[in-house]
């Protein structure tokens, strides 16, 4: 019998023991118990794993909003763990600066990432900023001119497949398919076929890289990620492409080593800095680059969501955004030379990443026993940073659920308290990708308010109904579609 599920005396006073021992230590502080994700019966504890508790705090982070919306920490007691959710300007910059290094991110949470290897996401100290060290370059200034230019093209083969005249568009494929489109040129310097086809070389392959790499993102980070390795025999479809993508990757790097032709991809830059340190090996490059994809497109085509959705119940800001986009532009293609002058369209932008952080929470663990703006936290407490919250609480924002862009320009308001807004996380483990991603929702909103007018679809009413949230890697707006309506 390969397990005993028998709930001995043992057992259960093991776990009162843990339980009491994780729990008094928070016990006067605000949230709540539950004992189902931890129970120790052997079986449900290798499916869901050590993640249990982030699936907990996907759904409880609303629920916290609404009962406990000014505690600065929260307990979440779920079986034998007891998590805090912690809050408020004060205590991110305790926790992600002054005392960063007492809160590294928790390797058990991050090592559903590690499908190719330890990577730039899921390391800590001297293996991180090894990491980090490579990869910084590839995300300079100077190369974000080539991102500019390739986010401009994969708008207009958008625009393409939307044809002439009026379209209602499914804000979520759209929007993903362009932000991969991209990623697949500046990231890997290749074309993902996501606008054409691209033959399938089948003397190595069997499916396209765009299949092998949705696949992964998808299922295959449950089944190589989460499930036991005794599991994959019941997806082989799903290993197949997990193993596809990652040798379509290593393919690109060798071509990339061996090539002399100049290049600006993310994937060029890494191989070839690298070729003169010998800092990172090929799987290690692999590893990166996978997590550029799983981090910078959902995340960045989440954003551009919710941005048509604000825009299409706020004409009076698209006629802004118009005329700004008009005397900039004068009809002429968005440029990395623009960014800085498009002043009121990135103000829309970081008002969108603040009422809807595509990143809601950050995890975190406590090294050791430390006290975070009076509050004791023992060592490993897992803490998770609430972003949302923070980004929508009236303490720090004036009607915080106003969609107000001129709230970010810095001309006409009041400075933003230092640290309530976090949507890229801060201090050193902030997004390598944050101008990456504020560059090409730049590039891509211009282009549409440039050419179409966003409208709520005839016969839908978001104000009446306004749009459900929903949260997947991000946090959604569910089944969002906009019309598009060229302008004369
Ligand atoms: C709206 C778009 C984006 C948002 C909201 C966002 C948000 C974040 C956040 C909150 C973190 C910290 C995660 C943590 O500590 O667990 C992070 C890290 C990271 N992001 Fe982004 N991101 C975005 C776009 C991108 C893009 C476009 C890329 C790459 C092309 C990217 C690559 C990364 C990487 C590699 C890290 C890990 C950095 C490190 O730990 O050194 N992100 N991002």
């Amino acid at each position: 019998m390969p397990y005993d599920f028998t709930f001995h005396t043992h057992h259960k006073a093991y776990y009162l023991f843990r339980m009491a021992k994780n729990y008094l230590p928070y016990a006067d502080l605000p949230g709540i118990t539950q004992l189902l994700p931890d129970l120790p019966v052997p079986f449900p504890i290798p499916l869901i794993g050590h993640n249990n508790y982030v699936f907990c705090a996907v759904t409880l982070t609303k629920k916290f909003q609404q009962y406990f919306p000014n505690a600065k920490f929260i307990r979440c007691t779920t079986g034998t763990t007891t998590n805090l959710f912690v809050r408020g300007p004060e205590v991110f910059k305790e926790v992600m600066i002054k005392q960063a290094e007492a809160f590294p991110k928790p390797p058990e949470v991050y090592s559903v990432l590690n499908l190719y290897g330890p990577n730039i996401v899921t390391t800590n100290d001297s293996v991180w900023k090894l990491h980090r060290r490579v990869c910084e370059p590839a995300f300079s200034e100077e190369h974000m001119k080539y991102l500019a230019l390739e986010s401009s093209k994969s708008t207009e083969l958008m625009f393409k497949r939307f044809g002439e005249g009026v379209v209602t568009i499914n804000a979520d494929k759209e929007m993903t398919d362009v932000t991969l489109e991209i990623i697949g040129r500046v990231v890997f310097g290749t074309n993902l076929g996501v606008y054409e086809n691209v033959p399938i070389d089948t003397s190595k392959h069997t499916i396209t890289m765009r299949n092998a790499l949705e696949n992964t993102l998808g299922l295959g980070l449950l089944v190589r990620g989460v499930l036991p390795q005794w599991m994959n025999f019941l997806f082989p479809g799903t290993c197949k492409a997990v193993d596809e993508a990652g040798l379509y990757i290593r393919e690109l790097i060798e071509r990339k080593k061996t090539s002399t032709e100049e290049r600006f991809d993310l994937l060029s830059l890494i191989a070839t800095a690298n070729d003169t340190s010998l800092d990172l090996s090929t799987n290690e490059m692999i590893a990166d680059s996978f997590v550029f994809l799983f981090a910078g497109f959902e995340t960045s085509a989440t954003n551009l969501q919710w941005i048509l959705y604000e825009l299409s119940q706020h004409p009076e800001i698209q006629e802004k955004i118009f005329q700004e986009v008009s005397t900039v532009l004068n009809g002429k293609e968005p440029t990395y030379a623009e960014y800085e002058s498009l002043k009121y369209t990135n103000c829309v932008i970081s008002e969108c990443l603040r009422l809807h952080p595509p990143v809601t929470f950050l995890p975190k663990v406590a090294k050791r026993d430390t006290v975070v703006c009076g509050q004791k936290i023992k060592q490993g407490t897992m803490v998770f940073l609430d972003i949302v919250s923070v980004h929508r609480n009236e303490e720090y924002w004036e009607n915080p659920l106003e969609f107000k862009p001129e709230r970010f320009d810095t001309t006409i308001s009041p400075r933003i308290v230092p640290y309530a807004y976090a949507p890229f996380s801060i201090g050193s483990r902030k997004c390598i990708g944050f101008f990456f991603s504020l560059l090409e929702t730049c590039v891509i909103l211009s282009k549409i308010v440039q050419k179409y007018e966003i409208r709520a679809p005839a016969g839908v009413n978001y104000s009446k109904n306004p749009i459900e949230e929903y949260q997947q890697v991000t946090i959604k707006p569910r089944d969002l579609h906009v019309e598009l309506v060229p302008r004369k």
